[in-house]
């Protein structure tokens, strides 16, 4: 038996593929999102139809087992203005009680949330509890947990809280933690467009060595995870022991007692633009984000 599935705030639809990952068996009778692009690929990836729709207008009568939502999280994020997400603020998280008025009236078996750690914090843990409070009144039972991406085969250091509701009372067990088997290395393509490299210039400039007196071989890159324009890495990468081209190693610095921490090929490297200090992550990465201030080091041979 399929189960019936509403997708709101449906993004690229991590939720549905979770459920395609795990096999078992569902369709999605209805995909709320209001970004069109995201519709466009979604519609691609799964060979639906759907079009863009606003989830603050959305009032359909249809029958589901399962509302999963990923809310928007950016004023809740600590990488966010943290505007917060209070009810009738007009904030792209506050959008999580559109959610709680769908679930009032379709009232599904399950449902499952997915938003920030960060909503946790005393400055915005009233929304949080708003939503458990809200779940609870309508006969749900919760569930909730701050998972990490790298506790679940993703080389990814990514925490998120998710919340399970169910309807009545049932219990639930969030699974254990598996080992990381999944390295970095592995989630890397062989062939990349140039534009994910940082270009020769742009490595002089990280590394502080002037372009005529560069010792670094033509085409020794970092690969940076969304396009060449960062700058932002600037100072964190010096000239000395790790950053020579016979090195294995790339130097980052921070406060250790070298004085840097070693980022070996495959590493996740993450640059703290303010405090110019790095932060080095075996075989992972951290959370991508917008803000080009991280990479993957790869000092494969075909790109020396
Ligand atoms: C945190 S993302 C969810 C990502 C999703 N879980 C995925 O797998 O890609 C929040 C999504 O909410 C969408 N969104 C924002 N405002 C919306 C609205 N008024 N109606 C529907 N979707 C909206 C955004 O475009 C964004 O894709």
């Amino acid at each position: 038996m399929e189960i019936k599935v509403l997708e709101l705030f449906g993004g690229i639809g991590a939720c549905s593929n979770a459920l395609k990952r795990l096999k078992i068996p569902f369709e999605v009778i209805d995909y709320v999102e209001i970004d069109k692009y995201a519709v466009k690929s979604f519609n691609a990836i799964y060979g639906t139809n759907f079009e863009p729709q606003d989830i603050t207008t959305w009032d359909k009568n249809i029958e589901v087992d399962l509302i999963m939502h990923g809310s928007p999280c950016q004023d809740f994020s600590l990488a966010g203005k943290q505007a917060g997400g209070d009810e009738g603020s007009g904030t792209r998280s506050s959008l999580m009680y559109e959610t709680l008025r769908i679930v009032e009236k379709l009232k599904p078996k399950y449902v499952i949330w997915e938003n920030v750690k960060n909503i946790l914090s005393k400055k915005h843990r009233h929304n949080f509890d708003a939503y458990l409070d809200k779940m609870s009144e309508l006969g749900y039972t919760n569930y909730y947990q701050v998972l990490n991406a790298k506790d679940y085969g993703i080389p990814q250091n990514r925490e998120r809280v998710f919340t399970v509701s169910i309807l009545g009372n049932e219990n639930f067990e969030f699974p254990p933690k598996q080992e990381l088997k999944l390295k970095l290395k592995d989630m890397l393509e062989d062939e990349v467009d140039d534009k994910y490299y940082l270009s020769d210039k742009m490595i002089n400039y990280c590394l502080g060595i002037n372009q005529k007196e560069s010792k670094f071989p033509r085409g020794e890159r970092f690969l940076q995870n969304i396009n060449r324009k960062n700058q932002n890495i600037a100072n964190s990468i010096t000239t000395n022991a790790g950053n020579r081209p016979t090195d294995n190693f790339l130097r980052i610095k921070n406060n250790t007692k070298k004085g840097y921490l070693e980022a070996y090929e495959g590493d996740g490297v993450y640059t703290n633009t303010s405090t110019k200090r790095g932060t080095v992550q075996h075989d992972i990465i951290q959370t991508l984000t917008t803000f080009q201030d991280k990479g993957v080091e790869t000092r494969s041979e075909e790109h020396v």
